[in-house]
C-alpha cells in the first residue's frame, strides 16, 4: 500500500511538537484578545489544519473567515496576488488576525496585507505557524506570532503541500530529494 509516509526523509517537527506549540499560540491570542471578538482570516489552502488546531484550543469569542490567495509571476516579471472569497463586511472595523501555515518569501503576506487595509479593519496582526527567514524577499513585515523558525528545506504535510499531495501528512517532514526532481 503506497502513503505518504514513504516519501518523507526526515520528520522535522512532530504532529506532537506542533499540538503541543500550537496549544501556546492559543493561549497567547487568549490573553491579547480578550474582549476584542477577534476575526481569524485564513488563507487557504495550506493553512487549514493550523486554524482548526488552534480554535480548538482558543477559549475567547472569535470568528473566522477563509480565503484564497494566488500569486503568479506576469510577462513582465512583476508580482501579481488574486484575492477571492472575501466577504468585506465581516472584516471592517475588526481586529483581524491573518493565520498562515508558512511565511516564505514574505511576498503572498505582504500583497494581502496591502488589500486587507484597503477594508479598513481595527487592526492586522500576523501568525505563521513556520517561518523560512533566509528565503524572505519583502523586509519589514515580519509576523507578531511565530510557532517554529525552520531551515530552507523542502517540508510537506499539516496543510503543507507538494502539487497538491502530502496534506494530510500529519507531521511536517522534509520531503525525499528523488520526489520532487523527478
Ligand atoms: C503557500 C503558503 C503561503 C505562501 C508562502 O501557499 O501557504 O501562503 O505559499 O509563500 P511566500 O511567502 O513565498 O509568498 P500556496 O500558494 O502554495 O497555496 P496553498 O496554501 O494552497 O498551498
Amino acid at each position: 500500500m503506497k502513503t505518504v509516509h514513504s516519501d518523507i526523509k526526515e520528520i522535522l517537527l512532530t504532529n506532537t511538537q506542533l499540538t503541543g506549540r500550537i496549544a501556546e499560540l492559543a493561549k497567547e491570542i487568549d490573553v491579547d484578545y480578550a474582549g476584542k471578538n477577534p476575526v481569524l482570516l485564513c488563507l487557504l489552502k495550506g493553512s487549514v489544519p493550523f486554524l482548526g488546531k488552534l480554535c480548538e484550543f482558543i477559549s475567547i469569542p472569535m470568528t473566522y473567515e477563509c480565503i484564497r490567495v494566488s500569486s503568479y509571476i506576469d510577462t513582465t516579471s512583476s508580482q501579481n496576488v488574486k484575492i477571492q472569497n472575501i466577504n468585506l463586511d465581516s472584516l471592517k472595523g475588526k481586529d483581524i488576525l491573518i493565520i498562515e501555515d508558512i511565511i516564505d518569501t514574505g511576498i503572498t503576506l505582504e500583497a494581502t496585507v496591502k488589500y486587507l487595509y484597503s477594508i479598513e479593519p481595527k487592526s492586522i496582526e500576523i501568525m505563521t505557524l513556520l517561518s523560512k527567514p533566509s528565503r524572505r524577499q519583502v523586509l519589514g513585515l515580519e509576523p507578531k506570532y511565530i510557532g517554529f523558525i525552520i531551515p530552507d528545506a523542502f517540508v510537506v504535510g499539516f496543510g503543507l503541500d507538494y502539487n497538491e499531495n502530502y496534506r494530510n501528512y500529519p507531521h511536517i517532514g522534509i520531503l525525499k530529494e528523488e520526489i520532487y526532481r523527478d
